[in-house]
């Protein structure tokens, strides 16, 4: 049986298809205690439209693998609208990298400020809840291809680091 939306599995599809933007007014909910938005629910909003954008390039679920460092850049105060803006840099076998973009527009301002950057792994994954392929990305304009190669790159020494750290656990256990 085919899980739908995967009919083209191996289709490339494009950036554009699959790119989100979410949007929310920051509440008193989300205050830490010195009375700005508390990094967790950044880290959220991050993971919500990230796993959004993953979702949508696989046409199935898909898991968060790994998430990396993330600075904040900027306090994201309270009235502040939160812009979380998601899209696919670079696909694999079963996984994908999705870059995200988190802003805010101050009250009673148009201007969008850049208040921090995070790079996320996810996988497709199917009914079982096991690895499935995910359709390449097709990268198109200059930007796209750029972010390709740095994801390529980010990608490969992900790879390393884990390959190190098995390679010394292994060898301090025997
Ligand atoms: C993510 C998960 C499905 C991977 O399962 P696994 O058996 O380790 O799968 P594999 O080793 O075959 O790896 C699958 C892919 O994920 C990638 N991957 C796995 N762990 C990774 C990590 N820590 N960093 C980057 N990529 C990773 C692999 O490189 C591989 O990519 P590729 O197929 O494109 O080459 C599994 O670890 C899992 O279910 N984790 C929990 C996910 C979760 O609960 N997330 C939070 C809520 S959504």
């Amino acid at each position: 049986m085919t899980t739908p939306g995967l009919e083209n599995a191996q289709e490339p599809r494009a950036v554009s298809q699959s790119q989100v933007t979410l949007a929310r007014v920051m509440e008193v909910m989300d205050a830490n205690n010195l009375g700005n938005v508390h990094g967790g629910v950044i880290l959220r909003a991050v993971d919500t439209t990230g796993g959004t954008c993953a979702a949508r390039h696989c046409g199935g679920p898909a898991v968060t693998a790994f998430m990396d460092e993330m600075a904040f850049l900027e306090p994201v105060r309270l009235s502040d609208i939160l812009i979380t803006k998601a899209s696919v840099n670079w696909t694999g076998n079963t996984s994908l990298e999705v870059g995200v973009r988190v802003e805010v527009q101050r009250r009673g301002s148009s201007a969008h400020i850049h208040v921090g950057s995070a790079y996320l792994v996810f996988v497709s994954i199917d009914e079982a809840g096991q690895p499935t392929p995910v359709c390449p990305v097709l990268a198109e304009t200059t930007d796209e291809q750029r972010r390709f190669r740095e994801a390529q790159l980010r990608r490969d020494s992900r790879m390393n680091l884990r390959r190190r750290i098995e390679q010394l656990r292994s060898e301090e256990s025997n």
